[in-house]
């Protein structure tokens, strides 16, 4: 017997608040115990899109765009547009003074299509094709990372007009054990090593190619970096870098593009990467890099996906069945699973679970929540505590899913792709639809 047992009015008396460390800054939850975000209740998104759905809160997203603006006044934030991307959120970013990192010609369409200006466009060349190169330069990117010798050779081929380019290279910064892992892949680590020459190779490769205008380096030093320190020690040796290449080919370099990587916590005990920290660890990187260099300060770039996007994101499921199988361990199936989200399966990610329709009246255990895969590892959240009582019907909300999520989505099983859906103050609109059986059908050429 608990306490909302004998006083069931205290659960409708008591709105609970959501951690804004890991839910959307507006959520709350309504006197019906409701969860709601963006002025919206997460059951009526339910009912009127279906499960599973991303909801997307506009408001969120644009306050993790201005706290970077006004962590990192002196810093250009490129926001990346890998995490999660859709005309509507190459708008909110562009209306948010941000320019957008892309990586693939149909980011950059989808960049372009909400309106960003191609001069505030990053291009990553990861293993792009000359075709693709050559479509990126005729947009007229404003700059495009280079990272391997294929790029160059590609690039270089088909520029008619001045390109702005940076090489990215890998400061072998990680000497902590660190492990880069992005959505739960191991970082293939693109981009030229400092040792051993092949940066500067590559710096000879590009200065070699008159109408490609080498102004910067980038690095990326891999994903949930909770240390600023890390950036630190990256903008030292890029500092060191570019003051060789000064030596060396008489060339002074004025962009710094640091990459993204910022921790965010999923679970009240993860790390976060601190915005004020970061701040101050660049500028003393910098004073200290280009005074002992006696280099000329050059601009920084920062490229957050997860900082900006992630904490803007729930994923809605509607419980399917709840079973309690002989060792007393509860699994609670929902109607979704890797097909919306891969990242379990791929890393082991861990995120806060929410019953969403209503008041917890029992108190809590710990289940597992799985998807309706039916493969080991098809699970959504392992020992998260939801209330003794939950059960078929109810409505879960998963925190944490805004980047990484709508962006890996597959077919897996032929389930087609659920809806993103944007609140923001009181209203919800589809920003992608859901995929429905004919779209699948539709690419099936027989
Ligand atoms: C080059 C580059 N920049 C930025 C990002 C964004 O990383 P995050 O979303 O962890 O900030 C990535 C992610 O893989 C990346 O590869």
């Amino acid at each position: 017997m608990t306490l909302l047992d004998l006083l069931p009015s205290i659960g409708h008396a008591a709105p609970r608040r959501f951690d804004p460390a890991i839910w959307p800054t507006t959520a709350s939850s309504d006197e019906d115990g409701r969860l709601c975000v963006g002025g919206m209740s997460l059951s009526d998104i339910a009912d009127e899109f279906g499960t599973p759905a991303y909801v997307i809160d506009e408001t969120d997203f644009r306050h993790r765009a201005r706290r970077y603006r006004t962590a990192l006044r002196d810093v250009e934030i490129a926001y990346a547009g890998k995490s999660l991307l859709t005309t509507a959120v190459a708008r909110w970013a562009r209306e948010e003074g941000l320019g957008v990192g892309i990586c693939s010609p149909g980011e950059l369409a989808v960049a372009l299509a909400g309106g960003v200006d191609p001069s505030r466009i990053v291009m990553h060349g990861n293993t792009t094709s000359p075709d693709e190169l050559r479509d990126a330069v005729a947009v007229g990117v404003g700059r495009l990372v280079l990272d391997s010798s294929l790029d160059i050779a590609y690039l270089a081929g088909p520029a008619r007009r001045h390109q702005r380019v940076l090489i990215r290279v890998t400061p072998d910064t990680d000497i902590h054990g660190y492990r880069a892992v992005t959505a739960g892949i191991s970082d293939p680590k693109p981009g030229f090593t400092l040792t051993g020459g092949h940066a500067a190779e590559a710096v000879r490769a590009v200065l070699a190619h008159p109408i490609l205008d080498l102004i910067g380096l980038h690095c990326h030093l891999g994903s949930q970096v909770s240390d600023p320190a890390r950036y630190g020690e990256a903008i030292r040796r890029l500092v060191a870098a570019m003051a060789d290449i000064r030596a060396h080919h008489g060339v002074i370099l004025t962009e710094l593009n640091i990459g993204g990587g910022h921790a965010v916590p999923y679970l009240r005990e993860d790390p976060e990467l601190d915005l004020d920290e970061l701040a101050g660890v660049i500028e003393d990187a910098l004073d200290e890099a280009c005074a002992a260099e006696r280099f000329p300060r050059p601009a920084v770039v920062v490229e957050p996906g997860r900082g900006i996007s992630v904490r803007a994101g729930v994923t809605l499921y509607r419980i399917c069945s709840v079973k309690t199988r002989p060792n007393g361990h509860t699994v609670v199936a929902v109607d979704g699973g890797i097909s919306d989200n891969p990242r379990v399966a791929l890393g082991g990610a861990r995120y806060t679970v929410a019953l969403a329709n209503r008041h917890a009246r029992t108190e809590r255990r710990a289940v597992t929540v799985a998807g309706r895969h039916g493969e080991a590892g098809n699970e959504i959240a392992r020992d998260v505590e939801l209330p003794a009582d939950i059960r078929a019907g109810d409505l879960l909300a998963v925190a944490g899913t805004g980047s990484y999520h709508h962006s890996m989505a597959s077919n897996y099983t032929m389930v087609g792709r659920p809806p993103l859906v944007a609140v923001s103050g009181g209203r919800a609109r589809e920003l992608v639809r859901r995929e429905t059986i004919a779209d699948l059908l539709v690419r099936d050429c027989g």
